[in-house]
């Protein structure tokens, strides 16, 4: 077989020709390429079994296992992303980019579709890198030596843990006592793998930019915001059975939609570890 990568409007790329389950290591490579190059990568009709979702992710670096979420009983490594069909909540429902709380934080994540709702549910993810190049002159001159605070507090610490045990997220995340985390990165980042620039603050995690006041702050993190959210740099992935995306959080934000109530939604998601980051050239 051999692998057909073709751009996607907005972000990403949809990856054909291709079975996850009998990789070699040129596919390897031209995946490793792929994500380099796109940022984010979209997979039909693939039977992927656990172990072999595990393999894949192991191609790319450590597994990061998830300290707030469920795993599967026999699979710690597989971190499970469900909304059943009583739940209101779902997981992923503001934009974000997963670990950006982590002084390290993950290189990405293999998100692997094993239930679905019959319709909805689609997965929006912005290209960074194409939100970076769209950024005027000014504004990037503005940005560059720029860092910002992040935390994992707010969202999956004890108060947060109060808060869902209200709105229903609560038995799906656990570990609240161990959401310490906090970092400071640059607000644009050189990628690690193609050394693009990319902007790297986002509305879930990011807290401020740091050594501005309070209010310049929140108005550049709201204009960044409004910029990134563009149509022209978004693209919505709608899964169906056999999909598996595979992201990079150092060049994309994703927002998982929350439309399908009252249906399940279950998909398997590997986080692989990254390396820190840095804005320098
Ligand atoms: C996530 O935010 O990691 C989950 C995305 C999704 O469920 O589509």
């Amino acid at each position: 077989m051999t692998i057909e990568v073709t751009a996607a409007h907005g972000a990403g790329a949809y990856i054909a020709g291709v079975d996850l389950n009998t990789l070699n290591k040129t596919d390897i490579d031209t995946l490793r390429k792929s994500l380099g190059d796109y940022g984010v990568l979209f997979f039909r009709d693939q039977a992927i079994t656990c172990e072999n979702h595990i393999r894949l992710a192991e191609q790319f670096g450590r597994i990061n296992i998830n300290r707030f979420f469920t795993a599967l009983p026999d699979y710690p490594q597989i971190a499970q992303v469900l909304k059943e069909p009583d739940q209101t909540q779902n997981i992923g429902e503001l934009w974000h980019t997963d670990h950006s709380y982590d002084q390290i934080p993950a290189l990405g994540s293999i998100l692997v579709a094993r239930e679905l709702p019959q319709s909805g549910g689609d997965t929006l993810f912005i290209s960074m890198i194409a939100a970076y190049n769209g950024l005027d002159a000014s504004m990037r001159k503005h940005l560059q030596g720029l860092t910002a605070t992040h935390s994992s507090r707010h969202v999956f610490g004890t108060k947060a843990l109060k808060r869902h045990s209200q709105d229903d997220l609560g038995g799906r995340f656990k570990n609240a006592d161990a959401a310490t985390q906090d970092s400071i990165h640059p607000v644009i980042i050189r990628h690690p793998i193609s050394g693009a620039q990319a902007i790297y603050v986002n509305p879930q995690f990011t807290l401020h930019i740091n050594n501005l006041p309070a209010d310049e702050s929140n108005s550049l993190l709201i204009e960044l915001y409004e910029h990134c959210k563009q149509e022209a740099y978004q693209h919505r992935f709608e899964w169906k059975p056999g999909s598996v995306a595979f992201w990079d959080n150092r060049a994309t934000w994703h927002q998982a939609l929350n439309d399908y109530q009252g249906e399940r939604r279950l998909m398997h998601r590997i986080t692989i570890e990254g390396q820190p980051l840095t804005g320098r050239i």
